[in-house]
């Protein structure tokens, strides 16, 4: 068998601390393990169309279209530096991944089944966890640019959906409503139980 490394996804709210917690996750993997931190969108072509022209345009573009969009940048980003790095056998850690999809274009209005059908060929994650924090807390800890996204009514619907994955035992919750350094903890327990059984 070839080696392979391990795929890890940290999902959550804008404003959950998900970002700085993949990036302390990551920092903390890397003794011992050959860890890397990505996020979606991307940073590719696609992934940068998509915050000019989805998450900050003025004029939207329609849910449809924006979910095809993400399920486009997700399988670029999966060819040009998930496969490759786990190909090198390292841990990926990517800030947000397939279930922003379910969960926000799903809170958007479109059918769970049908993103999960565009999203089809994108690499299944090995470990998703879901950083759960209270959707008002959230709300005030964001700039004031906020992005079309980032609003108190989406963001509960966005929650609810992401808690259905919780339930369907598809997505592990950490609780996000502590002190940074306590979710830190608790996330790194997770993760470390999760990659000392993988292999
Ligand atoms: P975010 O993690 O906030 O990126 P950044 O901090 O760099 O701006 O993600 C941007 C937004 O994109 C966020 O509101 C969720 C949304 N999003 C989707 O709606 N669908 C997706 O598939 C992904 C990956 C993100």
């Amino acid at each position: 068998m070839t080696k392979r490394g391990a795929f890890i996804c940290l999902e959550g709210l804008d404003g959950s601390g998900k970002t700085t917690q993949a990036k302390m996750l990551a920092e903390k993997l890397k003794d011992g393990y050959n860890a890397v931190y990505t996020a979606e969108p991307s940073r590719g072509k696609i992934g940068t169309f998509i915050r000019k022209h989805c998450l900050y345009g003025k004029k939207r573009l329609s849910s449809i279209v924006e979910a095809l969009l993400f399920a486009a940048d997700r399988m670029e980003h999966v060819e040009t530096e998930i496969l490759p790095a786990l190909q090198q056998g390292r841990i990926v850690i990517s800030d947000r991944y397939l279930y922003s999809s379910i969960a926000y274009q799903g809170a958007a209005g479109l059918s769970i089944e049908w993103i999960e059908k565009i999203n089809e060929h994108a690499l299944k994650p090995d470990l998703a966890v879901f950083i759960d924090v209270d959707p008002k807390v959230a709300m005030r800890r964001l700039k004031p640019n906020k992005s079309v996204m980032e609003n108190l009514e989406t963001q509960q619907k966005v929650r609810e959906i992401y808690l259905k994955f919780v339930e369907k035992g598809i997505l592990v919750r950490v609780n996000g409503n502590q002190p940074k350094n306590a979710v830190a903890r608790e996330l790194y327990i997770v993760v470390k139980k999760f990659l000392d059984t993988f292999h």
